[in-house]
């Protein structure tokens, strides 16, 4: 009995020690599984184009603030303006399992086969502020880059321009935004009868080009009313570059960004516009959806519609950008906290 009695024991000892291995052995599987993965942390990628641009710091600043705010960590990437080096990173950002990867893309067309390999890897993509053409991505956010243009020519004809000629420097042709704006642009011009003496684009956005085109179109340049500017940054080398000929505050130059350079010409007078873009705003959107997407939610809201990027219809968010003069500077960008009062008249006595 006695004997039995042990037996009976030893059998419900191995039995449940079999057990406790039976599960430790499972709890260790399912941590080599993922391990660069942290448990219930969501992680986004991001890859700028650059950060040459003043606007760029704030897109990064707010968007990651609020991501970790949503409780969402986020690896951000600078390409420099590389494209190869904006492909590593998107691929590094597949390898690291992150859950969504945010793009401010330099080609609008060079992208498709990066995409489609965070896609097959189950990890969505948002453009950010620039469209992506010919790739599966899931939501495309940025401003109504039509009414940019449409602002910058409506502008000119403000200030008396209708009849006559315009110079238009543009941005980088890859960017595809840069078609939105001068589309838009050219329209009011053709509307009123202005006449476009010539057009000219940076690459990559490197605006010392511009200041170069200033010079050696020196005369085409001043015979015409006004230099339409892609954006701020090359407004900030046409002005210098017209001051240098004492052009500067005599012809109409318009911009975007509503960059403080450009924010204290316009109150001085050698530019006569920027497009404010609120990007807080835009930055913040586009956080609330990354976190959104990460949880595998649906975008939704009243400023959700669709854009067609060439392979399908996607979700599309735009948000309104503004007209800045001198007229509505305080208005616009002192009182939104944009810029204070100190930085935006510092040259005025
Ligand atoms: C943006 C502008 C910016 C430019 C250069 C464009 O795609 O819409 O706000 O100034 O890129 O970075």
């Amino acid at each position: 009995m006695r004997k039995n009695e042990k037996k009976i024991l030893v059998l419900i000892l191995a039995f449940f020690s079999a057990l406790a291995l039976c599960c430790c052995s499972n709890t260790v599987t399912q941590d080599t599984q993922n391990p660069d993965k942290q448990e219930d942390k969501l992680t986004i990628g991001m890859s700028f184009d650059s950060f040459v641009i003043e606007r760029w710091q704030r897109d990064r600043d707010i968007f990651v603030q609020a991501a970790k705010e949503l409780g969402a960590e986020v690896n951000v990437q600078n390409a420099n303006g590389e494209v190869e080096e904006q492909k590593q990173q998107i691929e590094y950002f597949i390898k690291k399992k992150v859950d969504v990867i945010v793009i401010v893309c330099i080609d609008s067309d060079a992208l498709s086969d990066t995409i489609k390999s965070a896609h097959e890897a189950g990890i969505k993509v948002i453009a950010y502020d620039r469209l992506i053409n010919n790739a599966d991505i899931d939501l495309y956010i940025s401003f109504d880059n039509e009414m940019v243009g449409t602002l910058m020519g409506q502008s000119l004809i403000d200030n008396g321009i209708a009849g006559g000629k315009v110079v238009m420097v543009g941005g980088s042709l890859a960017d595809n935004n840069v078609s939105l704006v001068e589309d838009a642009f050219e329209k009011v011009m053709n509307d009123n009868n202005v006449q476009i003496a010539d057009r000219t684009h940076c690459d990559g956005w490197r605006a010392e080009l511009a200041a170069d085109y200033i010079y050696s179109h020196r005369v085409l340049v001043s015979d015409c009313d006004a230099v339409m500017c892609g954006n701020d940054n090359v407004a900030s080398q046409v002005v210098n570059a017209l001051a240098v000929q004492r052009l500067a505050g005599k012809m109409l130059v318009t911009g975007q960004d509503a960059d403080l350079e450009a924010c204290q010409r316009i109150v001085e007078g050698t530019q006569i516009m920027t497009v404010y873009k609120p990007v807080e705003k835009l930055a913040h959107r586009a956080a609330e959806c990354a976190v959104a997407m990460a949880k595998g939610q649906e975008i939704s809201g009243e400023d959700v519609g669709t854009i067609s990027n060439g392979k399908k219809e996607l979700p599309c968010v735009k948000l309104e950008p503004v007209m800045v003069t001198k007229d509505n500077m305080d208005e616009v960008i002192i009182d939104s906290g944009f810029h204070s009062r100190e930085e935006v008249y510092l040259n005025i006595k």
